[in-house]
């Protein structure tokens, strides 16, 4: 019995007592707390060896879906199971937060959406999904197809000048030239700004990717030493990376400031109903510039913008990256898209419309996502204490998880869990068009299309959690539909006009970890002209 004499519950030592108290029976009408749980023993070693995911699954394996892992003092949940991830991701999701990917990307984002508080989140997310709107996307397209040009067009010219020489192949670091056509993209659509990246080096570019540099050191580097006072003028990392975040807001001031002196204000109903076709500026920030009761101030309009270029960028990079990874290694598969694509697109570009034809190269995005989930972890921490459903493995009283506990939900483990998918590890994008029915694992509804009408990729709804690249519930992704169709066009242009091989061996691709997975020396390919074309 805990007797609480004060009535002000805001008061930090009641506040501290009520807690304590409200994590003790939590405990005690669940079936176990943290104390509990299988415990995995990290050593330094893994975090510095190997991308740490990949000991993540190795222990999913031996100790089950839910488990601790305890490095020293710190210790992390760990949640491989769907019924557990849709609890904390939708039923239970204003429990949580962004927890320590909150703390790593504050000083970039700001208030962006992604570290947002649960207040701010709230009132921007209300004014920026709208902006994801169906005309807009079509109009993203014109943008994904007019990008996607200059890049192969940039290897037709390089492929000419070998031919001069009377070599009929390039060799080019793909990973480099997705990630710039990717900053042209969302330059564009974002914000309406030509990076031109493709073709060209600018003090912006070099601070864009200096920025991503320090958010990844930022996410694997365990001591937050740039918390120290000072640490931002002495550091010269730090130096730089304040530097480089200048230069990106003193450009999305000018754009902001543009756009609210060409400000032509009128409601929602009407911005979505506008003429895409005939629109020079289609971009988000126009939308929410122009929105009615969207007067979000500069700063705020800026650390959203900032955090969509970071979302938006090297995540989409990752799938076309991983995606050319997988298809190189599986000829057949190739070939197969190669075919649809002749017959679909012939010589001609991908349109909104023909997208929903090319069937197969959808599928191979959303299998490269599930083989290689960007950010292979999804962050949080307990607001307030709470209790995890039962597993699919039988614990079924779930476990209490105390207030302050910081959890991964590994989406790495999920895509790959033996439990709910058959061969894990293997390409098979036909998978998703196999229906499965779930008769033994209890409290999860299998994979049914039927759940989500009209969707054009699969997504977590139809696997009921088993698969979620783009997470779920209310902090789901809203930039999911830009960057499936965006990866659909690019990949469909590339491999409309040529043969890709990997220069080295597979093997000899080594994978690293931030926020997404990539390679540590670059997606070294062959390039040739395709000489099979339907
Ligand atoms: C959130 C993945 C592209 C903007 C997320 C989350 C994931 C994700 C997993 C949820 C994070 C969490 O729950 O902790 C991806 C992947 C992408 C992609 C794999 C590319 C293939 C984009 C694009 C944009 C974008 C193109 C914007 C144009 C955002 C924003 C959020 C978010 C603003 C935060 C949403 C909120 O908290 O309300 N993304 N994303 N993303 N993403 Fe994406």
């Amino acid at each position: 019995v805990i007797r609480c004499q004060s009535t002000n519950t805001d008061e930090p030592k009641t506040r501290n007592l009520l807690d304590n108290a409200s994590n003790l029976l939590t405990s005690l009408l669940s079936g176990g707390g943290l104390g509990s749980m299988p415990i995995a023993e990290g050593a330094v070693s893994d975090l510095f060896g190997r991308p740490l995911f990949f000991s993540l699954y190795d222990w999913f394996l031996e100790h089950g879906s839910v488990y601790k892992l305890a490095f020293g003092p710190k210790a992390f949940v760990v949640i491989s199971d769907p019924i557990v991830a849709r609890h904390i991701l939708r039923e239970n999701a204003f429990s949580y937060d962004k927890g320590v990917l909150a703390d790593i990307l504050e000083p970039i984002m700001g208030k962006g959406l992604i570290p947002a508080d649960l207040g701010i989140w709230k009132q921007r997310r209300r004014v920026i999904a709208p902006g994801f709107h169906s005309l807009y996307l079509e109009a993203m397209v014109k943008i994904f197809t007019d990008c996607s040009e200059r890049s192969t067009l940039k290897f037709e010219q390089l492929l000419e000048r070998e031919d001069s020489l009377g070599r009929n192949v390039i060799e080019l670091d793909l990973e480099a030239e997705f990630s710039n056509l990717a900053l042209d993209i969302i330059g564009l659509g974002v914000f309406n700004y030509d990076f031109g990246s493709v073709t060209k080096e600018s003090p912006v570019i070099k601070a864009v990717y200096g920025t991503l540099f320090e958010a990844e050191h930022r996410s694997t580097f365990y001591v937050p030493y740039w918390k120290i006072p000072l640490a931002r003028w002495i550091v010269p990392r730090q130096r730089k990376f304040q530097n480089d975040l200048k230069i990106i807001n003193d450009c999305l001031d000018e754009l902001i400031k543009n756009a609210k002196e060409t400000r032509q204000e009128t409601d929602v109903e009407k911005l979505q109903q506008r003429d895409y076709s005939n629109l020079k500026d289609a971009s988000l920030l126009r939308f929410l510039v122009d929105m009615r009761g969207a007067d979000a101030d500069d700063g705020q309009l800026r650390d959203d913008l900032m955090t969509m270029l970071i979302a938006g960028h090297e995540t989409t990079a990752a799938v076309l990256t991983w995606s050319i990874f997988l298809l190189a290694q599986n000829p057949s598969k190739m070939k197969k898209a190669q075919a649809e694509i002749d017959t679909v697109l012939g010589q001609g570009r991908p349109t909104f419309d023909l997208l929903k034809k090319l069937e197969y190269i959808r599928l191979i995005v959303v299998e490269a996502l599930r083989l290689y989930p960007q950010p292979p972890l999804l962050i949080r921490r307990a607001l307030k204490s709470d209790v995890l459903p039962g597993g699919y493995k039988g614990d079924k009283d779930g476990y209490a998880i105390p207030s302050g506990t910081d959890i991964f939900i590994s989406l790495y483990n999920l895509h790959r869990s033996p439990y709910f998918w058959d061969s894990p590890n293997e390409f098979e994008p036909e998978r998703f068009l196999v229906q499965r029915k779930n008769e033994e694992i209890e409290g999860w509804a299998g994979f049914d299309p039927s759940r989500s009408p009209g969707a054009l990729y699969p997504n977590e709804i139809i696997s009921d959690f088993a698969f979620l690249p783009f997470g779920g519930g209310p902090r789901k992704c809203v930039g999911d539909q830009f960057a499936l169709m965006e990866s659909t066009v690019a990949l469909a242009m590339l491999l409309q006009k040529f043969d890709v091989e990997l220069k080295a061996s597979p093997e000899l691709v080594e994978l690293v970890t931030g926020a997404t997975i990539h390679t540590k020396n670059g997606l070294w390919c062959k390039l040739r002209k395709r000489s099979n074309v339907h």
